[in-house]
């Protein structure tokens, strides 16, 4: 056995990237020609029946009024109702043919049944689910009082996604329809204290390219996989950057389990990333999903990260350590990145609005 491997040790990795490298033009020739074609026909989303959660607010609230624009009738999840109420109303206004609202705690499985069953007596169809609830933690792991207050992280951003598709994916299944899941870039791309599970990551090697926030990154693992669903189901994978949001004002699940809003933090995190507008990350992902793409990365540019980090991981990491980490015995947000985004980066590479630490509140 061990002389077997040794051989395909060698033979093996050089076929197989012969292979790739003859494989990889034709394919890459058919996947423009694809695209091209999703781009000239995109899905007409006219009368489609739309299940977005988290839209009360940011991202999610963005995606309702580039649903409406495309006249599609929708179905409206989050915690505050008033809030989704008001969004409700506007994207009438934009023009979805109609809105439901439904209040509800995707982190309860009871809830996740009864918001898709809900929409789909009033629809009786369900052509895109998109799972965009989400909260983010920061927290340097080791200053962590008790890692237990951040669990409801998993439970709202990995357990809610899972359980809504599962209610949902029989009528996906009817309607041939496509999940939309709002990831994170720090799926691939790991930040400093953006997740207590970021910094943990070191002692969990196996998971390291994964992050709370973003654990639906690797939809394919998940129950529903690609795979598992050929072409019955499609899926497309969202993995943004910095997006103008409530999160990036700075709402953050914090060492004592409440969520609150912490600038200091949020720039330090943040530092000198330019961030992108809300309404164009969800028209952004919008289109994606009308032309089939299987995954998208906003804004466009973040992708080259990923090359830095898989080419040069330890450089990418000495930065990060330089820029977002804080000295012995200071405070967390004292970072360089912090300095750097309040001496100008702030004025110049953020949307005006996460200059007010005002949120949403019902
Ligand atoms: N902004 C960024 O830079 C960024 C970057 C990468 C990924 N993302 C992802 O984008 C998604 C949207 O976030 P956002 O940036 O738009 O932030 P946001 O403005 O804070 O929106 C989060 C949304 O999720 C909802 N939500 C939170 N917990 C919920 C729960 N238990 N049940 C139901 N809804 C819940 C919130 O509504 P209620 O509070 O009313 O329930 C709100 O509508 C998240 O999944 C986030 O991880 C954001």
């Amino acid at each position: 056995m061990d002389m077997v491997n040794g051989v395909l040790n060698w033979v093996g990795t050089t076929a197989m990237v012969a292979s790739l490298l003859l494989f990889y033009p034709p394919y890459y020739l058919f996947k423009t020609c694809y695209s091209f074609l999703s781009w000239l026909f995109p899905e007409d989303l006219t009368g489609k029946v739309v299940l977005i959660t988290g839209a009360s607010s940011g991202i999610g609230e963005q995606l309702a009024y580039q649903y409406a624009l495309k006249r599609a009738s929708l179905a409206l999840v989050a915690r505050r109702e008033s809030s989704l109420q008001q969004v409700a109303d506007r994207a009438l206004e934009l023009g979805a043919r109609d809105v439901i609202v439904l209040p509800g705690d995707v982190s309860a499985p009871d809830d996740c049944n009864r918001f898709v069953q809900t929409a789909i007596s009033h629809y009786d169809r369900l052509d895109h689910l998109v799972c965009n609830a989400g909260i983010a933690s920061v927290g340097a792991f080791q200053e962590i009082p008790d890692v237990t207050k951040y669990s409801s992280q998993l439970d709202i951003n990995f357990w809610g996604s899972v359980q809504t598709t599962f209610a949902a994916l029989p009528h996906l299944k009817r309607s041939r329809g496509r999940i939309v899941v709002t990831a994170s870039a720090t799926g691939w791309n790991p930040v400093p204290r953006m997740s207590f599970y970021n910094v943990g990551n070191f002692f969990f090697h196996p998971l390291r390219q994964q992050d709370f926030i973003s654990a639906c990154w690797d939809f394919e693992t998940l129950p529903v996989s690609c795979t598992e669903l050929g072409s019955q189901v499609g899926i497309t994978v969202v993995t943004p950057g910095w997006i103008e949001s409530e999160m990036s004002k700075g709402k953050y699940l914090k060492e004592h389990g409440e969520v609150e809003v912490d600038q200091e933090m949020c720039d330090a995190q943040i530092g000198l990333f330019p961030v992108e507008y809300d309404k164009n990350c969800a028209k952004a992902m919008v289109q994606a999903a009308q032309q089939g793409e299987r995954y998208l990365t906003v804004p466009a540019w973040f992708r080259a990260m990923y090359l830095w980090r898989v080419f040069a991981p330890e450089v990418v990491e000495i930065c990060y350590r330089l820029l977002y980490m804080h000295g012995h015995g200071a405070r967390q947000a004292d970072t360089a990145s912090r300095t750097m985004a309040e001496s100008g980066g702030k004025q110049l590479l953020y949307p005006t609005s996460l200059r007010s630490e005002e949120i949403k509140s019902d």
